[in-house]
């Protein structure tokens, strides 16, 4: 039987941090057996804020290096540059012809950025769901793994499909979102303020990038309180969330006695930032020590890069001929 097949981008905007990775990568590499994965890194999307051309190809390929670190393996799964596989902006433009400006100035994401950068509202920015469909539609994916905020762009990529379905003839499975753990699991920053992300929150985001000492510093400086005041109390979120990163890190012993410490009221934050602080810095090294190796391997990089393209172009161009030749453009 085939196997059902998955699509994922992840935005070049920045440095992956352990939230891309407890929320997005490890289920990734959870899906690789299992299902024809293709990952992309979503370099077309990241030309929305007008990257430095300098910085576009090392940010591409670090997206790469952190991923395969990860575990991600590059001989399962399609890994490619969205930017390498032309059928994707060709169907951008068909599906651009079916998506009412009306529907896209009422997405979410849209009048967020039309708020936060009003100097920089580009109608790249606008069709963005529709190039995230057509990343989507071009494989024929049934299930993408994204994040809740993903939630809208998947709604429309399933109505582009179906109009495209009604007016031209069946060609699109819809697509779901899709959580391969039924939990998904979303990490605070460390101030207790916000998600861990690529771009905000720098100081109290741990990125897979970071050395010893700046993991050791940034979680010696998370915020805690007094301590609970009585036995078994509710955990404040920002405690959850190093109890959440001990779990994620560290041995179920250690867990273990630090919860017992917390429901009897004598924990010390100290003590438990200092060995989540070793666990953190244990998980991350071979992690970022294997990523650094790879970004200074150029020569395997690109072979990566070029594998994952053929394998996303030969199942994109099926999907293009496809589509011509329901919309009527094959003349020869
Ligand atoms: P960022 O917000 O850091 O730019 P993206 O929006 O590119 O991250 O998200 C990439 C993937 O990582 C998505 O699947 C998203 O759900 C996941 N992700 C991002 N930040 C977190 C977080 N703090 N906790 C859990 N998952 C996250
Ligand atoms: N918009 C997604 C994000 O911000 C990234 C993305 C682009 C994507 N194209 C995609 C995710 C296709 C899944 C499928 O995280």
């Amino acid at each position: 039987m085939s196997k059902e097949i998955v699509v994922s981008g992840i935005r070049s905007t920045g440095h992956l941090h352990l939230g891309n990775y407890f929320g997005a990568i490890q289920n990734y590499v959870l899906m690789q057996d299992t299902y024809d994965c293709y990952f992309f890194v979503a370099d077309y999307h990241s030309l929305t804020t007008h990257p430095d051309p300098k910085d576009l190809k090392a940010n591409v390929f670090r997206v790469v290096a952190e991923n395969v670190a990860s575990g991600l393996d590059p001989d399962k799964v399609a890994l490619y540059a969205q930017s390498d596989v032309p059928e994707i902006p060709e169907l951008y433009l068909m599906l651009n012809m079916l998506a009412y400006v009306g529907e896209l100035e009422k997405v979410p994401t849209f009048k967020e950025k039309v708020r936060s950068h009003p100097e920089n509202v580009n109608s790249g920015l606008l069709t963005y769901p529709v190039l995230m469909a057509a990343d989507i539609l071009i494989h024929k994916a049934v299930k993408v793994p994204v994040g809740k905020d993903q939630e809208q762009h998947l709604e429309m990529a399933r109505n582009f499909a179906h109009r495209f379905n009604t007016r031209y003839g069946q060609l699109f499975p819809e697509p779901q979102v899709f959580r391969f753990n039924k939990e998904a699991v979303k990490i605070m920053g460390l101030d207790g303020i916000g998600k861990m992300s690529k771009s905000e929150n720098v100081n109290a985001t741990i990125y897979l990038s970071d050395d010893d000492a700046t993991i050791r510093k940034k979680i010696m400086k998370a915020k805690t309180d007094q301590g609970p005041s009585e036995p078994n109390a509710e955990m404040p979120d920002f405690i959850q969330n190093l109890f959440l990163l001990l779990q994620l890190t560290a041995s179920a012993d250690t867990v273990t006695t630090f919860k017992d410490a917390y429901n009897n009221c004598n924990i010390r934050y100290g003590d438990l930032k200092k060995q989540l602080a070793e666990d953190m810095v244990t998980f991350v090294k071979p992690i970022r020590e294997h990523a650094t190796d790879l970004q200074r391997d150029e020569t395997r990089l690109r072979k990566i890069l070029k594998e994952g393209a053929e394998k996303a172009r030969e199942s994109s161009r099926k999907t293009i001929e496809e589509a011509r030749k329901l919309i009527g453009i094959n003349y020869y």
